[in-house]
């Protein structure tokens, strides 16, 4: 059995995690913060971890075994506005939580993205040059920057996602979702390439990367690579929604506040050579985010906020 304690439970990829991997083979401890957890079938607190002396404390009260870091401004628009806060809670606070670990023994996992790249060159190495475009991946790369030179023995997992979040809102899939549901128009933009991957196939990974004692970065995307576009009409298709209601657009036309990447296809040869297998197929993916919304997932997630 393994201890995970994981920051940012109360966000998309931690609450997901935790209720996907508590209480099976392994425990987790939650640490939301301006979003404390209403209920939850998992252990969990409140803290602010940019406070002094709160990762000590933490690491004291519940002797973890991993610290999965997921907490941070995940909104690339926020970080754009707010580049100092973005900086200290993408940056350096992942850098503390690397040196705590080291301190105590615990293994470090810290999430990172697949924007560290500038998207130019599609189908990434782990070991390809970085170059950031926006506050948000700056701060993102200098986070994995911290970590691993606090930390060699750290596992920086750089990743794409999408499933349910508690606030019905945070994920790409979401937004296509309650868009389509509602009959509402919206843009798929065509010349933004990533690879999505169902955070239930994410959260396994995750376990079985620990479980092996990998160190390092890996890329822990999804195995088919895919324009946002393409994304939207595979949900409307998967949900019987009307996929006229997408209109393919340039990311030029969409009138974002920071800069993204073009084509951030990344290449998963070292992790799938690391745990001896392929990766998840997208359908397969897809298939569970639709069996989730089946057995009424997304009411009961929002249920724990
Ligand atoms: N979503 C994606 O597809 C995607 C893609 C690439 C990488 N990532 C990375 O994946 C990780 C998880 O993202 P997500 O989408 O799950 O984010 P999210 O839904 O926005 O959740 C962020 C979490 O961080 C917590 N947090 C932020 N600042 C904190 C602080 N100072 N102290 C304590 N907790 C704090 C928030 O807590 P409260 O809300 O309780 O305040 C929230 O639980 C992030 O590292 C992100 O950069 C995400």
């Amino acid at each position: 059995m393994t201890h995970f304690l994981v920051t940012g439970v109360s966000g998309l990829l931690g609450l997901n995690f935790a209720l996907a991997v508590d209480g099976k083979k392994h425990q987790v401890t939650g640490v939301a913060n301006t979003l404390p957890m209403a209920w939850a079938s998992f252990k969990n607190v409140q803290a602010e971890l940019t406070q002094a002396g709160v990762i000590e404390r933490l690491i004291e009260e519940h002797k973890p075994d991993v610290i999965l870091h997921c907490a941070a401004i995940a909104n690339v628009d926020l970080c754009e506005s707010e580049p100092e806060r973005a900086k200290f809670v993408n940056a350096d606070l992942p850098g503390t939580i690397a040196k705590a670990c080291l301190r105590h023994s615990i293994k470090m996992i810290q999430i990172s993205t697949d924007a560290v790249f500038d998207g130019v060159k599609g189908d990434y190495q782990e070991d390809d040059p970085t170059n950031p475009l926006s506050v948000y991946a700056q701060t993102k790369r200098d986070g994995e920057n911290a970590v691993l030179s606090a930390n060699p023995d750290a596992l920086v997992a750089r990743v794409n996602f999408y499933g349910w979040s508690a606030t019905g809102n945070r994920s790409l899939a979401e937004v296509f979702f309650n868009n389509l549901q509602a009959g509402n128009q919206m843009n798929g933009f065509t010349d933004v390439t990533f690879c999505p991957m169902n955070i239930l196939d994410l959260s396994d990974l995750l376990v079985e990367a620990t479980d092996l004692q990998l160190k390092g970065i890996f890329h822990m995307v999804g195995a088919e690579p895919m324009s946002k576009y393409q994304f939207g009409v595979r949900i409307a298709e998967k949900f019987g929604f009307d996929t006229a209601l997408i209109k393919p657009v340039s990311v030029r036309d969409g009138n974002l506040k920071a800069a993204r990447s073009p084509n951030l296809s990344l290449s998963t040869a070292k992790l799938q050579k690391a745990l001896g297998h392929d990766l998840p197929a997208f359908d397969a993916g897809l298939q569970k985010f639709y069996d989730q919304f089946r057995r009424g997932y997304p009411q009961y997630i929002k249920t724990l906020i």
